[in-house]
């Protein structure tokens, strides 16, 4: 890889972004939170298993470790709204290893700060010990940030063999070149559109099926002078995410990971098919959309403001935890007091859009505790911990059904289960943090605008950029043996 090119190009946008307050707080963490090692002693409990006559005796051991600090850091963005299952599991952590973990969340959804503040402090040289990330091209923006690169990262691989999760499919998707740079802690899925049941009823309106569906839906509703399509133009990431479920819908999977790997030739009629479709319903958002962040749309969903909200199951997460009282069905099962609706971005059926988050250990002097945590929260007790609250599946496929609180969470195990095909969420990890940042802001851009020419510019350059960047790193998602979702890049080696 090029990496001094490619680190200087990240040091740009970073500045671009202004960052430099996050440099300041967060060194401000590292230091506050820095501590001298202690010695920990960890009680480990090893049942064995006896034969169904003989009691079950209980052997307990203890292990010391020592280096392991009294406190750690990590970054997130899952703040305010979104904090509930992320705060579960920081407790279970901290009351089974006695060390504390200092929560620093940057708020803004999908990391639309908190990338920025994680790249500051890694280029500082002064990293957390453990941070949220995407599978994908976003991890690889990491390394380019760091002073050596990938080895500037603990490789997980061998952790994700311990605790078992080496073999899932969802493992495969969220390595690089057969290499587990930071371990998956759930699976979300992107391509999802949330109904208020409600509206649909009052104008007579079908449960749309097809993309037709959706536009003459839309259309009716603006009629109406009702909003079809809550996008959040606050935070910018769900209006992203609404062209991209209108482009896979309209090119099929093969060519979005061919945009993801930037194989895609920028003239292909796909994109100005989906450019066309995306500005007939920018014409159906609210007039405040671009007042609103992605929990203010949920909350407008809620209370009938509007009849559609496409983001991911994190929806679910946010349903359950702040909305008990709102009922969502799943499109499969749909109950008489439905208030929501959950499906497939409408000509999506049958692909999964995979968003799974990841935890990034740096190394260095909080290493050993960083991958204790990582390490916790991959585990089958950390998954079953978090993801029910997260409105998120488990990576491990056997965790069974029960643990999920909500309808929505069980449809999605079998969605996962028996999907035609997988497809990396652009807008979740997908793009490199550079492409990214122009993504989400020539999206609102081009709702604001209408202007396809830049645009279209946008589209090109990310394609270049992608191929660029992937391509100069020689990475590629899943491993030579097993590819993610069956595609190689033309720079793909055997390793
Ligand atoms: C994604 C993340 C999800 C959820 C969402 C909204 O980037 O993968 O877990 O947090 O943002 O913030």
């Amino acid at each position: 890889m090029n990496y001094s090119k490619a680190a200087s190009k990240v040091a740009a946008y970073i500045i671009i972004a202004i960052v430099i307050t996050a440099i300041v707080v967060g060194v401000g963490t590292y230091y506050a939170v820095r501590t001298t090692p202690k010695t920990v002693t960890v009680p480990t409990t090893i049942t064995k298993t006896m034969p169904p006559t003989g009691a079950s005796p209980t052997l307990t051991t203890t292990t010391t470790t020592t280096g392991l600090p009294s406190q750690i850091t990590f970054y997130t963005w899952w703040a305010g709204l979104e904090k509930f299952a992320i705060d579960k599991l920081i407790s279970a952590f901290e009351q089974k290893y006695g060390i504390k973990v200092v929560k620093t969340a940057v708020p803004g959804g999908a990391g639309v700060n908190a990338k920025f503040a994680i790249l500051a402090l890694i280029m500082a040289g002064k990293p957390p010990a453990a941070f949220q990330v995407h599978a994908s091209a976003e991890q690889i923006s990491y390394f380019m940030s760091a002073v050596n690169h990938v080895n500037s990262f603990v490789d997980m691989t061998n952790i994700a063999k311990e605790i078992g999760l080496y073999n899932t499919p969802a493992a495969n998707a969220a390595m690089l070149s057969g290499h587990l740079y930071a371990l998956p802690v759930d699976i979300h899925r992107a391509n999802l559109l949330y109904i208020n049941i409600h509206v649909l009823k009052k104008y007579n309106l079908p449960i749309p099926k097809t993309l037709d569906q959706l536009i003459n839906d839309a259309k009716v509703l603006e009629q109406h002078g009702v909003p079809a399509f809550l996008q959040a133009g606050a935070d910018q990431f769900t209006v992203a995410m609404l062209w991209t479920q209108i482009f896979l819908a309209v090119a099929g999977p093969t060519k979005y990971i061919e945009f993801m790997y930037g194989t895609l030739s920028p003239d292909d009629p796909s994109i100005q098919k989906a450019t066309q479709i995306f500005l007939e319903l920018v014409k159906t958002f609210p007039p405040n959309w671009m007042s609103l962040d992605w929990t203010s749309a949920v909350a407008a969903l809620v209370k009938g403001e509007g009849a559609f909200v496409v983001d991911g199951d994190w929806v679910t997460g946010l349903l359950y935890n702040v909305y008990p009282k709102v009922v969502l069905s799943p499109v499969d099962d749909i109950k008489p007091n439905t208030d929501i609706v959950v499906e497939p971005f409408p000509g999506t059926q049958g692909i999964y859009s995979l968003v799974i988050d990841c935890v990034m250990v740096p190394k260095g002097p909080q290493q050993q505790g960083g991958v204790l945590f990582a390490k916790f929260f991959a585990s089958r007790q950390g998954q079953e911990i978090f993801n029910p609250y997260k409105g998120s599946i488990a990576t491990y496929p056997d965790i069974p059904t029960n643990i999920y609180p909500t309808e929505a969470q069980k449809w999605e195990v079998k969605q996962y289960g028996s999907a035609k095909a997988y497809v990396y969420a652009l807008i979740h990890g997908g793009l490199f943090d550079d492409v990214w940042q122009k993504f989400l802001q020539s999206s609102i851009l081009l709702a604001q605008t209408g202007n396809t020419q830049l645009w279209y510019n946008m589209i090109k350059w990310a394609l270049q950029q992608e191929y660029k960047e992937w391509s100069e790193s020689g990475m590629f998602m899943g491993s030579y043996e097993h590819p993610f979702a069956g595609y190689l890049p033309p720079w793909a080696k055997k390793s």
